[in-house]
Formats: C-alpha cells, structure tokens, sequence
C-alpha cells in the first residue's frame, strides 16, 4: 500500500498533515510519535508576539466548536529559537502557518523564514478572529492576488495559500492565489459563527463571533475541495471535520493531495494514530494501491 507523495517537490511519507492551529506539539507528541505524519502544521507565527483574543475564545457548539483565539503567537524570532528544534527531533516535513495584520507585515514573516530549515509555509489569509489581515485579505480577489504575489517574492520555500470558506465563490479566490504565485492552496479555515447565552443573555465569546469547526463543516469543506480542485492547477491540502480515515479517503477523492486533521485532535490528541491506520484499512479493504490513484477521481 503506496502512501508517500510528491507535495511541491517534498516528499511526504503520507497524506496527513495537522491543521494549524489545533496543534500543539509539545503537547500532542506526549500522545504519539510526530514521525507517523506525513508533514505537521503549526499555529500561525506573526514577525512580532501577539497576544491573541480575551477569553472565553473557545466554546462547545453541536457538530463542532467555536474558536476566536486570535492567533495569539510567540513571534517569529522566538518561534524560530525555541519551537523549531522539538520539531526538528522528528522525521516530519514542517508546515509554518504565517499571519500578519498587514501586507508589510506579511512579507515581514515571509522575509524571517528565509534560510530556517523548514519545508513549506502557509499563507494565512483567512483566520476570521482578527480586525485586520486574516480574513480580510482573503476575501476580496485583488488582495490575494496581491499579498500572496507580495509573499511569494520574499520566500524560498513552497507556499500554501490557506483559503476561507466566508465568501460567496472561493474559486474565484483559488484564481486569484494561482495568479499571485501561489504553489498549493489548503482550504477550508473555519466557517465565521456565534453561539448565545441566553440566561445571561450575551455571547459566549468575549468577541462575540468565532470560526466554527469540527465535523458538521465538513460537507461545506469537501464542496469547496472539489469545486477549487477543478478551478485551479495547484495541489489542495484539504481540511475541516476529518475524524476518520474514511473523511480523509472523501477529501482525496474530492482533489486533495493531502489532508490536515484538525477538531478532532482536541477532542482526541491520538486521533492521527487512528486516522491514518483507518485510511490504510479502506485502501486494504478497497483495493486501493496507491494513495494518489483516488485522487480527484469524482
Ligand atoms: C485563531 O487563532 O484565531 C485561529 C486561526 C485561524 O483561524 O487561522
């Protein structure tokens, strides 16, 4: 049974990846050995600290959760110095989210990673929790267009361009990443809610809206999969309410050449170990011999 892939000119030892965000890796390596993915994807690094959203920014909802954390990150500097060297403990390839609140900043970040031995980076425009950047630029064509052009000249490694689901075609979004020189796209990042408490009568979250994930999204996602996989020519890491390996055969199917697990790793760290024995299971018990033959194949 072939798992391993070719992503942008890095092998991968398998289709799984985390998403950003969700994982943390001195804490999920307490659960499994890293080395099983195929590459980890970390939470967003900015050029400075920030210090992310007030509390509450995380809340229970049916199908899933709310988060409005805020991309609160240590800097790249110190990311650099004191995360990257756990990670490089681990037969992984090494996925950096990058955020920033403006198109200097974003280039900023672009510009610290130059030369640091890790193997793609991932362009976030679409965190819908911050006032500027984020979302921001991700839903208007001519901005991504123009941040991920702006990117693109800064770095020396693959760029993933991360999409939101929050507009209303996201392959004219796709087009407009391609154009700027984007090499994947990964999609989707979470879908904008709110939840009310309605005894106190006010939001749950401190900032009153939040990205919505887990499992109930995951329609919504394998949609946008496959209508971007059709619109553009780049590979698609797919993510949003994976909790099995059958969900990871689905978004493969639907164009993913990779596939980041997301919401299920908080509810359980070990998700990935079950995941990606489950995946093998389908192949097995489907006659699928090499990962990649299913792909795109709907
Ligand atoms: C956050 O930190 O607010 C979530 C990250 C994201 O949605 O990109």
């Amino acid at each position: 049974m072939k798992m391993n892939l070719d992503f942008c000119g890095i092998p991968m030892k398998n289709p799984l990846t985390t998403a950003s965000g969700t994982f943390n890796p001195r804490a999920h390596a307490d659960f499994y050995d890293l080395s099983i993915l195929g590459a980890v994807t970390v939470k967003g690094v900015a050029s400075t600290p920030w210090d992310g959203n007030p509390t509450p920014r995380i809340a229970e909802v049916y199908g899933g959760m709310l988060n409005s954390v805020g991309l609160q990150n240590p800097g790249a500097k110190a990311w650099i110095r004191e995360e990257l060297p756990f990670l490089q403990q681990y037969d992984t390839k090494i996925i950096v989210n990058l955020c920033g609140h403006t198109m200097d900043e974003y280039t900023e970040v672009a510009q610290m990673f130059r030369g640091v031995p890790v193997d793609l980076l991932e362009l976030n425009i679409s965190c819908p929790n911050v006032s500027a950047g984020g979302v921001t630029f991700g839903t208007d064509p001519k901005m991504v267009e123009k941040v991920v052009s702006a990117v693109k000249k800064e770095v020396d490694k693959p760029l993933i361009v991360k999409l939101t689901p929050n507009v209303t075609d996201i392959t004219e979004i796709a087009r407009a990443a391609e154009a700027g020189g984007a090499d994947a796209l990964s999609l989707i990042n979470t879908l904008l809610g709110m939840k009310i408490d309605i005894y106190r009568r006010k939001p749950v979250l401190a900032r009153s809206v939040g990205g919505f994930s887990g499992p109930a999204v995951k329609p919504v996602a394998v949609r946008m999969v496959y209508q971007v996989s059709k619109a553009v020519d780049l590979p698609i890491i797919g993510m949003g309410g994976v909790m099995t390996g059958e969900d990871v055969a689905e978004f493969i199917m639907a164009g993913a050449s990779m596939v980041a697990i997301g919401t299920a790793a908080l509810v359980d760290p070990q998700a990935p170990v079950r995941i990606l024995q489950e995946l093998e299971e389908f192949c097995d018990k489907t006659g699928v011999k090499d990962i990649q033959e299913i792909r795109g194949i709907i």
